[in-house]
């Protein structure tokens, strides 16, 4: 269907709305009951578009009105106040935006920053859409979205990314950049999104706009609107649709379910995750019926599943967890090391780090998954990593080290059920990992039962390369680390054969940073663990 370019009016966009007011002129928007208004002339679509959320017949379209997008007046979240507004979208069946197949309104909600989380449905299966927002007398710029493939249908290969741990103090996002150019269908992103902290102790390149830890919620609205400025992530949201979990730095450093790593009261710490969680959700392209925030509740866990090639079952490591094992003073409330002597809670079969009720999602999923490869995408390192370290040893309680029965569980439960090609993403750790994952790790005899590839950080700083390095000798199922490198991981996926190539850029404190494969591995079908490409 061809039809003309038509930019939405603003009568258009008034039919229908009883009581819609235009308050400035510099730019006026629509609103539902009370009367919007930008503050500024400021473009409305500043923090750009984003799609995600896949579906065989629709996607999730998101933008955040913010004209002033790093506004300081909690009052008015980027530079807007008044009541809900409507804008206008248009979906495109080529990047040109000639062909409209579809024109519709969507609400930036006041209660949620004016976000708009447009969740479109009667698309057709497996291709690719483009699409703007439009309102104020404004556009936004193009966005590509694609639908899945239908159920079962056959997709014999697919590319796709994963990245973590984008520290903007630490570095530019020249990591993201480079991904969107090897146009892959997705990216997941594993966590770590945004920090909350102010870097205190390394060097920085650039700094958090207001010099203070995120802890509410106008100052976890400004950390993500100064990330969303940031132009490679923002090209990354444009083009390439996005998967989304979680991992600690969305809220805090290592807290754990309500239990912090300052040992807050939980009640007072849910507030904060509250104010956390609202605002990831209010700058992710996410579907509102799954994921909108119940206070301190909010589901990111999901499942999408390209045709008969790959399921992936992104997964929720921080709302659901029990308290981090042996948390008191004199350990930190987050990492520390322990083994079975100095800590035996640790081990406890009552401890999850998905929760149980994710955990039977999670196996329920995989037992009724028809697909050739299992993904199993969250936020931390899986395998278990013994280590010494300044003359402590033993294993963190923060990973899935902390919460060992979890992780047989599940490991467990893929082995039982002939679980097919199961591999685990990760990322968290800074640092490139490729793993067998073993029924028994204690044990090299014991089977490999799915194979894990940690990403490196986009930005984030890297541990100490060193004393881990050291500590590979007790941890032979881990084929490979690195800390010293930031990048991504790009995957190429057939129905045979996973490469996974580790990338990295030059220099993360260069913002024109170039781009090379640190290494490459593979995983072949029907043969879990670790081999070299
Ligand atoms: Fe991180």
């Amino acid at each position: 269907m061809i039809e003309p370019l038509i930019r939405p009016t603003r009568r258009r966009l008034l039919r229908g709305l009883a009581g819609a007011g235009l308050v400035t002129a510099a730019a006026p928007f629509v609103s539902r009951g009370r009367a919007a208004q930008a503050r500024s002339a400021g473009d409305p679509f500043s923090l750009g578009v984003a799609s995600g959320a896949p579906r065989a017949d629709g996607f999730v379209l998101w933008t955040r009105l913010a004209p002033e997008p790093l506004s300081s007046d909690p009052r008015t979240p980027g530079g807007m106040s008044g009541g809900d507004v409507t804008v206008g979208y248009e979906i495109a069946a080529d990047s040109a935006m000639h062909d409209i197949v579809r024109r519709g309104e969507a609400v930036a909600e006041q209660a949620f920053a004016y976000s708009v989380h447009a969740d479109i449905r009667g698309l057709q299966p497996g291709r690719p859409y483009w699409y703007r927002f439009t309102g104020a007398d404004a556009a936004s710029r193009i966005g590509r979205a694609a639908t899945l493939p239908a159920p079962g249908a056959a997709v014999d290969r697919l590319r796709f990314g994963f990245a973590s741990c984008a520290n903007y103090e630490h570095g530019y996002f020249s990591a993201y950049r480079h991904l969107t150019d090897e146009n892959p269908e997705f990216v997941l992103f594993l966590g770590d999104y945004i920090y909350e902290y102010i870097e205190q102790r390394r060097p920085t390149v650039r700094r958090h706009s207001d010099g203070i830890e995120a802890a509410t919620l106008p100052t976890y609205r400004n950390r993500y609107a100064q990330y969303r400025l940031d132009p490679d992530l923002q090209r990354l949201h444009a083009e390439v649709p996005a998967l989304v979990t979680w991992d600690d730095h969305e809220v805090q450093n290592d807290y754990a379910g309500k239990w912090s790593e300052t040992f807050d009261d939980p009640e007072i710490f849910l507030l904060r995750r509250a104010a956390a969680y609202r605002a990831f959700y209010e700058h992710m392209p996410v579907r509102p019926i799954l994921s909108r925030p119940d206070g301190p509740r909010m589901r990111v866990y999901d499942r999408f599943t390209f045709g008969d090639l790959v399921e992936i079952s992104m997964l929720d490591g921080r709302q659901y967890r029990s308290r981090e094992a042996c948390y008191a003073p004199p350990n930190k409330g987050g990492t520390h090391l322990e083994t079975n002597a100095t800590c035996p809670e640790r081990l406890d079969a009552g401890r999850s780090m998905l929760g149980f009720a994710q955990e039977a999602w999670l196996h329920n999923g995989l037992a009724r998954s028809q697909a050739q490869w299992n993904l199993i995408a969250q936020d931390v390192l899986m395998a278990q990593y013994r280590l010494k370290f300044n003359e402590q040893e033993g294993f963190s309680t923060d990973s899935w080290d902390g919460y060992p029965a979890n992780r047989a569980r599940l490991l467990q439960y893929i082995h039982e059920r002939k679980v097919r090609n199961a591999v685990v993403a990760g990322g968290d750790t800074h640092s490139y990992f490729a793993n067998d994952l073993r029924l028994d790790f204690s044990n090299e005899a014991s089977p490999v039962v799915a194979t894990e590839f940690v990403g490196t950080s986009i930005s984030s700083a890297g541990p100490p390369y060193e004393p881990i390095a050291r500590a590979l000798p007790d941890n032979p199922h881990v084929h490979f680390f690195e800390s010293r490198r930031r990048g991504y991981v790009a995957v190429d996926l057939e129905r045979a054969n996973m490469q996974v190539r580790m990338r990295v850029v030059s220099d993360a404190t260069d913002p024109k940073a170039d781009i090379s494969t640190l290494r490459t591995f593979a995983v072949e079908g029907g043969r879990p663990g670790v081999v070299a490409a």
